[in-house]
This record gives C-alpha cells, sequence and structure tokens, in this order.
C-alpha cells in the first residue's frame, strides 16, 4: 500500500476527493500526513475529522526556504512516503526537495498545460486569463513536478468547454469538479504503477 503524503494550502477539496477515493477503496493507498503553509487551510480540518496526522509549517518561523523545505523532507522520510500530492499547495518547491523526490511529487494545476501556467498562474487568476482570452476549452492537468513551474511532465488532463454564458467564476467551478476527477484517476494509477515514460513523456497506461 503506497504512503502519501498531501501539501495544501487551502480549502482541500482535492484532499477531500482523495480521502474519498481511498474510503470507497478506489485508490489503495494511505495518507500518512497533510501539510499546511497556512494555519487556516480547511483542508486541515478535512483531514483531522478522518484521523489523518496534520502539520502546519509557517515560513516566518524558517530562515530559508531551504529551512523549510528540510522540515518537510524530515516529515516524508519519516513516514517512508512513497509520493507527495500538492492539491493547492502554493509554495514553489526548492530544487532539493524536488531532487529527493524525483517523479514521486504530483500537482494539479486547474488549466491545460503549458496554457495559463507558470509564474503568477494560479487560482482564480488562471480562470480570468482563460476568459479574457477567449479559448474555447480549458481544463486541468495533473504533471510531475520538476524545478520549473507548472512544467513537468504532463501525466493526464481532463477538458473542461468555455461556454459563451461562462464567467471566471463558473469555469472554476466546472475545472475543480474535473481537478478531482483526475486527481484520483492519477494517484490510482501511480500507486497501480501505471504509470510509464516514453522519452520523459508520461503516460498512464490504460487497461
Ligand atoms: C485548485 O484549483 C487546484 O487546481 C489549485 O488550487 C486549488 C486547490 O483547491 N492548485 P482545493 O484547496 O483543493 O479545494
Amino acid at each position: 500500500m503506497k504512503k502519501l503524503a498531501v501539501l495544501i494550502s487551502g480549502g482541500g477539496t482535492n484532499l477531500q476527493a482523495i480521502i474519498d477515493a481511498i474510503n470507497n477503496k478506489i485508490i489503495d493507498a494511505k495518507i500518512e500526513i497533510v501539510i499546511s503553509n497556512k494555519e487556516n487551510a480547511y483542508g486541515l480540518v478535512r483531514a483531522k475529522k478522518e484521523s489523518i496526522d496534520t502539520l502546519c509549517l509557517l515560513k516566518r518561523n524558517y530562515d530559508s526556504l531551504i529551512d523549510y523545505d528540510k522540515q518537510i523532507i524530515s516529515e516524508l522520510q519519516k513516514r517512508d512516503i512513497d509520493l507527495v500530492v500538492l492539491a493547492g499547495y502554493l509554495n514553489i518547491l526548492t530544487k532539493d526537495f524536488i531532487s529527493l523526490y524525483d517523479k514521486k511529487i504530483i500537482n494539479i494545476h486547474p488549466s491545460l498545460i503549458p496554457s495559463f501556467c507558470g509564474y503568477g498562474y494560479y487560482g482564480e487568476k488562471v480562470h480570468k486569463a482563460v476568459i479574457k482570452s477567449g479559448v474555447k476549452f480549458t481544463g486541468a492537468t495533473t504533471h510531475f513536478v520538476d524545478e520549473n513551474i507548472d512544467a513537468g511532465a504532463i501525466i493526464s488532463q481532463e477538458i473542461v468547454k468555455v461556454d459563451f454564458e461562462d464567467d471566471y467564476k463558473s469555469i472554476a467551478k466546472k475545472v475543480l469538479e474535473k481537478e478531482h476527477i483526475l486527481l484520483v484517476k492519477t494517484i490510482k494509477a501511480f500507486c497501480e504503477d501505471k504509470i510509464i515514460f516514453d522519452n520523459n513523456k508520461a503516460f498512464i497506461k490504460e487497461d
């Protein structure tokens, strides 16, 4: 059974989707710890309701991002974590963290990477840019995390149609629903060793 660590910064609906998938035996894994960089992240409440270990690490208590990530790495190593899931986690990871967990850190991004991603593209900023651009489709992407922002190997994507009457709020809602489906599908594939690589491109091996 794979051991997961989920890193959050906010409401934790993606975390909840993972919790529900594990409880419904869709994913064979255990969330060993939920770590937040925000004290008021509702995702911490969701974890506590499931008696999942939680940890809130505040950047202001560390001299540097390197020291901050060293604390996280120590918690992960203590628990022999197999997969780190960034579920709305807004900190940029240090190179040491990423290299230690190469192809073992998965992020969910609320657009079709490589569009509307990278530095400054998070939360509603993504969806406002989507509406402003006039694109007819957006969606969500899961990808492995590398040292560039939102640029690691894409694992899977879900698309969402942008309708005439959509605004950034309605798109955000449609995309978030797809994120939950996509993140569960991706974590399930990882836990079943069904993510394969071909020339640094990742694919989920279909049954
Ligand atoms: C989601 O839109 C996710 O794509 C982005 O941050 C948001 C997190 O939402 N990375 P939640 O905290 O999981 O509800």
